[in-house]
């Protein structure tokens, strides 16, 4: 056989190779989908009655969970249509896979590849939060959600009205909020809506749960026992709390860990190249980005 066949022959079993792998991995991938899917769960008897080790759901008056609201906020929360090109849900940096959270990268990929500044924090329990965003600068699920629909740098639509006017035109939201909400589409109920969702997010009856308000033995492993006393004595309890009845396993506060902070408040230090033209002052005023 000459070289080039031979290597004609490398190539095109390497290439079968890589689609025989490839559709292999797609097989599995597609089991993996097949394994999470499944019916919606009922988050209005959720609310109503949360899972061990949690109390009970601060609801406000103005916007009680209903089956109707709560559907239309799912469907928002995974919608695309709701970024100013299409393409981004909430849900892409809320992963529901992920704990409502992303987990692969370490800030998220918003609008256009934009990467965003902090991580998405969890959605999970995100009803009992007292303060919303790493800063707490805002306060209600209601409210929240124009953060992100406006952001430059996540869904990045121009105004509430392109908002409001995206979901007017979807053929499959008609009818959706007049059924939901008395005064049907507006800038709060699209809020209203999503944060109906939200609140019914609720993660508990862990092990930890089960071992320790309700005493099942078997219910934590040793290990993880040992890592408890860990927890209690090292004082990280101090901050993230436990009840007598309940556990958020946070006290709402706002520390300094030392970690990541000042990168996290855009209060990032100045570059080892400010640093060393700072030491050599004639130089500054060439480097105007360093005088903070
Ligand atoms: C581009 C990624 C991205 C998209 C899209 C996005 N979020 Fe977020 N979300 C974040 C990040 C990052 C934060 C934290 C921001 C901060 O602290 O300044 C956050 C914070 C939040 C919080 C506050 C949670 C807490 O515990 O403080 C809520 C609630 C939330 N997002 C809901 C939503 C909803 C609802 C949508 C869709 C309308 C949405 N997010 C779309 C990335 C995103
Ligand atoms: C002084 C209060 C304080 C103490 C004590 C403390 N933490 Fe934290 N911890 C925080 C704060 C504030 C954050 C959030 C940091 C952030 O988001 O930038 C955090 C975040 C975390 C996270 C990440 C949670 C997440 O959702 O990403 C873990 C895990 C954690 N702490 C574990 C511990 C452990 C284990 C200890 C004990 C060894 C401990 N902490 C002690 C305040 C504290």
């Amino acid at each position: 056989m000459s070289a080039s066949r031979l290597s004609l022959l490398v190539l095109l079993l390497g290439m079968a190779l890589i689609v025989t792998a490839r559709a292999c991995a797609g097989a599995s991938a597609s089991r993996v989908l097949a394994a999470i899917e499944g019916e919606p769960a009922d988050l209005v008897a959720l609310v109503e009655s949360p899972p061990l080790g949690l109390p009970a759901v601060p609801v406000p008056a103005r916007n009680p969970m209903t089956e109707t609201r709560v559907k239309l906020g799912r469907k928002l929360f995974y919608d695309r249509r709701l970024s100013f090109n299409g393409t981004l849900s909430c849900a892409m940096c809320h992963v529901p896979e992920q704990g409502f959270s992303q987990r692969e990268v370490r800030t998220p990929v918003g609008f256009q590849g934009r990467f965003v500044r902090r991580n998405a924090p969890t959605l999970l329990n995100v009803a009992y939060r007292r303060a919303l965003f790493h800063d707490g600068r805002e306060s209600t699920l209601e409210n929240q959600v124009w953060q992100p629909l406006l952001q430059a740098n996540e869904m990045a639509n121009p105004s509430i009205g392109f908002v409001l006017d995206t979901i007017r035109n979807a053929g499959d939201y008609q009818g959706l909020f007049e059924t939901a909400f008395p005064q049907g589409l507006t800038v709060e109920t699209v809020g209203m809506a999503l944060a109906s969702y939200q609140r019914g997010l609720l993660a508990a009856n862990s092990p930890f749960d089960r071992w320790y308000f309700r005493g099942e033995e078997g219910a934590m492993s040793a290990a993880a026992r040992r890592g408890w006393d860990l927890f209690r004595n090292k004082g990280c309890i101090g901050c993230h709390t436990v009840a007598k009845d309940h556990a958020h396993f946070t006290d709402d506060a706002y520390y300094d860990t030392g970690i990541g902070y000042a990168r996290s408040m855009g209060r990032a230090g100045p570059s080892t190249a400010c640093v060393w033209h700072r030491a050599w002052k004639w130089c500054q005023p060439y480097h105007s980005s360093c005088q903070t």
